[in-house]
């Protein structure tokens, strides 16, 4: 345990020791950061204790006054708690011990109203308050996450250095930058997570296609997804779900997989990133789709009595399975591109509406590495936003557009062979209308229109002259 020579030497502490804190502590550590740990739960310190293996610069304790003396001043402290009330009173417990200028950092996965709130508080006190969205899991906060501050300026210059250290890093560049005021931080994390449902549900789809559809066993999914892998669809989670196809239960050597139930679990921000992109008026079909998808797969009950009145179609298979399987690789990558381009236009108008200045290329660039939705695609992506920093969709750069349209054709036979196996592939399918609705120079939204006025008055435009009209539907 730390003693009293040790004051006022730790470069940044941290609050939370589950393995996410102990990890990110030991990550900086290894950059040769000092690093003061605090966790109220005596064997989270005393794990930090083994896991520091005789680093001297970590310190870990259960007295959060000790802690803040721990610490250079002004104070950097980084706070790895569950999002919501506990980050509250964390901050509560924390502040006595805190002196002007000292700096607070939520590195939770907090809703971003939250984070405003606490900085305005925060502010008032004379503290400064950041948010930042890590990303990468357990092993991301050891071998090194993405990171997506936001918040004030001047908090980001004082613990830069450190981040950019223990930050993943892609072509020798850090996946870390300073996003943007208040809660940029935290609302690049909600739509990161956002895409994550939806490149999430794309891939179940497939797999849904492949082993109901095609009737494929666990290895041969495995040799699929493993090779995708390879290729253009390069990516964390492909890699991991080419894994999970070769693990087995311990106890029944049975796939693992086919003894976990089918009912998604969430935590929410998903769904805070379809209610921010409705609120906004943000189309994002596949990610509200994604969302959807969950929350159908948690009604079980209803599922398994409707398996047996709502009869449709079943699988029927019987050709070569390559040629389908090329069909499902290609509109995958098709499907993943349009989910980047609906969170990618989400956080364009967010960073408008917010202030937030977002810079694309920098998130697109602090996502290739780390991150749970890390891809080879995102240098693509990258690269879009670089040659036109005004982009208003990704999906109107040329090469991205080129990648889709190439494969929309398969996007288009994969959706139609969802619909008459009668296997659910909304991520797939609204993906697809995403395409259709935004290539489309014309849609029947004057029909709607038309309807508004006639039933309530609400007026419209005309093609052919400005202004705003009003028909007398009952009497034409
Ligand atoms: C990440 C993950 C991480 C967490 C998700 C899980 O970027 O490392 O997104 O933040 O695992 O929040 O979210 P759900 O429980 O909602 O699936």
């Amino acid at each position: 345990m730390a003693d009293q020579a040790h004051t006022g030497t730790c470069d940044i502490g941290v609050i939370g020791l589950g393995v996410m804190g102990r990890n990110f502590v030991l990550n900086m550590a290894d950059h040769d950061y000092a690093v003061a740990g605090y966790d109220r739960e005596a064997q989270q310190t005393c794990s930090l204790e083994k896991e520091k293996s005789g680093r001297q610069a970590v310190h870990a304790v259960n007295d959060i006054g000790r802690f803040c003396d721990l610490l250079r001043l002004p104070r950097a402290v980084l706070l790895l708690v569950p999002a919501g009330a506990p980050v509250d009173d964390v901050i509560q417990s924390l502040e006595p011990h805190l002196d002007p200028g000292d700096l607070i950092i939520d590195s939770g996965n907090s809703h971003f109203p939250d984070t405003d709130r606490r900085e305005a508080a925060l502010k008032e006190k004379g503290l400064l308050f950041m948010g930042m969205g890590i990303s990468g899991g357990e092993s991301g906060a050891r071998q090194g996450p993405s990171l997506m501050p936001g918040g004030p300026r001047q908090g980001y210059d004082r613990v830069g250095a450190i981040l950019e250290a223990a930050a993943a890093q892609v072509d020798q560049a850090p996946c870390v930058a300073y996003l943007g005021p208040g809660s940029a931080g935290h609302y690049v994390k909600m739509v990161h997570n956002g895409i994550e449902y939806g490149l999430m549900q794309l891939i179940s789809e497939t797999y849904d296609l492949m082993k109901r559809g095609l009737g494929m066993a666990p290895d041969e999914l495995h040799a699929v997804y493993d090779r995708w892998n390879r290729e253009e669809l390069n990516s964390y989670l492909l890699e991991i779900t080419a894994a999970i196809f070769l693990h087995k239960d311990d106890g029944s050597e049975k796939p693992l997989l086919d003894v976990i139930r089918d009912e998604a679990q969430q935590k929410g921000t998903g769904e805070w990133t379809g209610l921010e992109a409705l609120g906004l008026q943000v189309p994002t079909f596949t990610i509200d789709a994604a969302v959807m998808m969950r929350n159908m797969s948690a009604f079980k009950q209803q599922r398994l009595k409707a398996a047996h009145l709502l009869k449709g179609p079943t699988p029927r298979f019987d050709g070569a399975k390559e040629p389908l399987i090329r069909q499902i690789k290609n509109a995958l990558y098709a499907a993943m591109i349009i989910t980047y381009a609906q969170g990618l236009a989400l956080l364009a108008k967010a960073s408008q509406t917010y202030a937030y200045n977002l810079n694309l290329e920098t998130v697109a660039r602090i996502w290739r590495g780390g991150c749970i939705i890390r891809a080879a695609l995102l240098e693509e992506i990258r690269s879009a936003c670089t040659s036109d920093p005004d982009l208003e969709n990704i999906l109107l750069d040329g090469n991205l557009a080129r990648a889709v349209v190439e494969r929309e054709a398969d996007l288009r036979a994969v959706v139609r062979t969802g619909a008459a196996w009668g296997l659910p592939v909304p991520g797939l399918m609204m993906s697809l209308s995403y395409f259709d609705a935004l290539r489309s120079d014309w849609l029947p939204a004057n029909l709607i229109m038309a309807q508004r006025d006639y039933f309530g008055a609400h007026t419209y435009e005309r093609v052919d002259r400005a202004g705003t009209f009003h028909t007398q539907w009952e009497k034409t």
